[in-house]
């Protein structure tokens, strides 16, 4: 069953899962969490299909983060829950066998960004702005964006999006090697298009065989990274300068951190 927050298309060879929370920026909620798992699960048995491909619902954002609304109020079990469930739909894309493709268009922040590190490949609208601004909310990346952005991008580009938090253009990401490819805001749909039906055109076992190597060649560095950034994420998530954080940004005005 299509899950309302998760939608699914298909053409022939593409199939597209739209995150679909327009009023919270698509933000990453259970919901969403475990809509991704399941259609990426039944889509691993749609035999034609030859790329995923990933968007956020409306004109501003990809995905904005993982939901502070509904993060906020968590205790210790709850939010360990999530965020393990967090990490388990990543991998579940990570892994899928067929290339997975990004399309961003507006906002991928946080847990956005996390998802789109996930895919194989990130293609951005000129609009689009990045980041991983989980220190303005006392906390880390829990989805796995410290490793993916350090595998990505290596450790100097990782270590300034982590530590500044800073939100960046397209064409930013694209000189850091985070963003593949930037296309005009206008023309975003039919180049996405274009480019996606190339990769269609490529033999799609040897596209398979390529994903896997690249993949698992960085396994075991992966998996110890994942482990250590989750145990850092719910130290993190118990201290009063998270809670300060979150409540910041719920009442829109600027946190006062304590370090405590
Ligand atoms: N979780 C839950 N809700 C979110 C959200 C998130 N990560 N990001 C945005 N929203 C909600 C806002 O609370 C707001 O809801 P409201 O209308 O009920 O107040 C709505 O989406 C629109 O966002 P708003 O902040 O009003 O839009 P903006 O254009 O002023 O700013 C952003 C856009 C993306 C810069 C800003 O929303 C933002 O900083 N979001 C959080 C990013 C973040 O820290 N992500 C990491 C989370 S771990």
């Amino acid at each position: 069953m299509e899950t309302s927050t998760v939608q699914v298309e298909h053409t022939d060879e593409i199939s597209t899962l739209t995150i679909s929370r327009p009023e919270s920026l698509n933000a990453l909620n259970t919901d969403v969490l475990q809509g991704l798992i399941l259609e990426v699960e039944k889509l691993q048995n749609r035999s034609q299909l030859r790329v995923l491909v990933l968007k956020g619902a409306g004109s501003k954002a990809f995905v904005a983060g993982a939901d502070i609304h509904s993060m906020h109020q968590l205790g210790p079990r709850a939010i360990a829950d999530y965020v393990e469930l967090g990490q388990r739909a990543m991998r579940a894309i990570e892994c899928f066998e067929k290339p997975v493709v990004a399309a961003v268009d507006g906002y991928a922040l946080g847990g956005g960004l996390e998802l789109a590190l996930a895919a194989d490949l990130i293609l951005a609208s000129s609009k689009s702005k990045l980041g991983q601004p989980e220190v303005n909310l006392g906390i880390i990346p829990g989805f796995g964006g410290t490793q993916r952005l350090l595998l990505r991008c290596g450790t100097g580009a990782a270590r300034r999006l982590v530590l500044s938090g800073d939100i960046i253009t397209a064409e930013e990401g694209f000189s850091l090697g985070l963003v593949d490819k930037v296309f005009s805001d206008e023309e975003f749909e039919d180049h996405l298009d274009k480019y996606i039906a190339t990769l269609c055109s490529k033999a799609p076992l040897a596209l398979q065989e390529a994903k896997r190597v690249l993949r698992e060649s960085q396994q075991g560095q992966l998996l110890s990274g994942l482990r250590m950034e989750v145990e850092a994420f719910l130290k993190l998530f118990g201290t009063a300068d998270r809670e300060e954080g979150m409540e910041a940004f719920l009442a829109k005005r600027e946190p006062k951190f304590q370090g405590r």
